[in-house]
């Protein structure tokens, strides 16, 4: 693994190497020493959770970084283009993380810099280190990847955290529940591909009936920065909103994740509830992420 920038580049061997990596990592049975290296983390569209657990794990494993949060006090203001800007960075740091409005960008910048390149989400596209981190909280709370039942809701158009979480489960024989409004069903080149793959899938515009079939709802905000028209907005922000009510007859054991941010599709009544685990999924992005930059900067260490 030289980049990250598609869960479509990732087969199932490569992905269950990352995890128990990162599980090693969390467990303390491996300590990887990225003393002296610098990751630049290059954030041209908003962040919480990806920047800063991606600084944390950075200086978790005593490694550096160099940070920028919007482009306005960089010279792409000036009319530097993105090439140039990278190979700038590129002279400065040994791994970019990069997250951009516009798809594409990270395959842009690994093909434009000699250094490891992450996709920290790019436009609608993909976001592949939150898959991982999914597919992690799954496994921690299922026991398991292989066979479950698994709904995403709410925004597959725009949400490129679903695109990259169906690719990354679509190794790992699920039967899929896609549950959005009409405009915002999933892409359908993704759907080819299930096809083709002979996943199961049903796509709905209700969560009615299928609520105690579900291993895992996966939630999503809907995207209001990639509509054209606001007012497109406004008819389907609140196309869904889970409660402890829509949540009654599901298994124990079914667990509600969101990539978060949320705006308010999962009622925060459904915190207090056995099923939420959102913002343990947001902690899991640690060690993941120590687990992808270690592994990318070749430094995976032993005890
Ligand atoms: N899940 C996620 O990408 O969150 P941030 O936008 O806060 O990084």
């Amino acid at each position: 693994m030289n980049n990250l920038i598609s869960m479509r580049d990732l087969k199932r061997a490569e992905i269950e190497s990352i995890l128990d990596f990162a599980a090693r990592i969390e467990q303390g049975d491996v300590r990887p020493d990225l003393t002296g290296k610098l990751a630049a983390l290059l954030f041209a569209e908003p962040s919480t959770r990806t920047h800063f657990s991606f600084d944390t794990a950075m200086k978790r494993m005593g490694g550096q970084t160099l940070s920028m949060s919007g482009t306005s006090s960089t010279s792409l203001q000036k009319g530097e283009s993105l090439a140039d800007t990278l190979k700038t960075i590129s002279m400065y740091a040994d791994l970019i993380v990069l997250r951009s409005a516009v798809e594409g960008s990270a395959r842009f910048a690994s093909e434009v810099v000699d250094i490891p390149v992450i996709n920290a989400g790019d436009g609608a596209n993909q976001h592949p280190t939150q898959a991982l981190l999914d597919l992690y909280s799954i496994i921690k709370t299922q026991g398991r990847l292989d066979g479950l039942s698994i709904a995403l809701v709410g925004d597959l158009k725009f949400g490129r955290t679903a695109h990259s979480l169906v690719q990354a489960l679509s190794e790992f024989s699920p039967r899929f529940f896609f549950i959005s409004p009409q405009h915002l069903a999933l892409p359908s080149y993704l759907l080819e591909d299930l096809r083709e793959a002979g996943v199961p899938y049903q796509e709905l515009t209700s969560l009615d009936g299928i609520v105690p079939d579900l291993d895992i709802m996966y939630v999503t905000r809907v995207q209001r920065e990639r509509f054209v028209d606001p007012e497109e907005y406004e008819r389907v922000k609140n196309s869904y909103v889970i409660t402890p009510a829509v949540l009654e007859g599901a298994q124990p054991t079914l667990r509600v994740l969101h990539p978060l941010p949320r705006v308010n599709e999962v009622s925060t009544a459904v915190d207090r509830t056995t099923h939420a685990y959102y913002f343990q999924q947001a902690a899991n992005g640690v060690p993941v992420r120590q687990a992808i930059l270690a592994k990318l900067l070749g430094t995976e260490g032993t005890k």
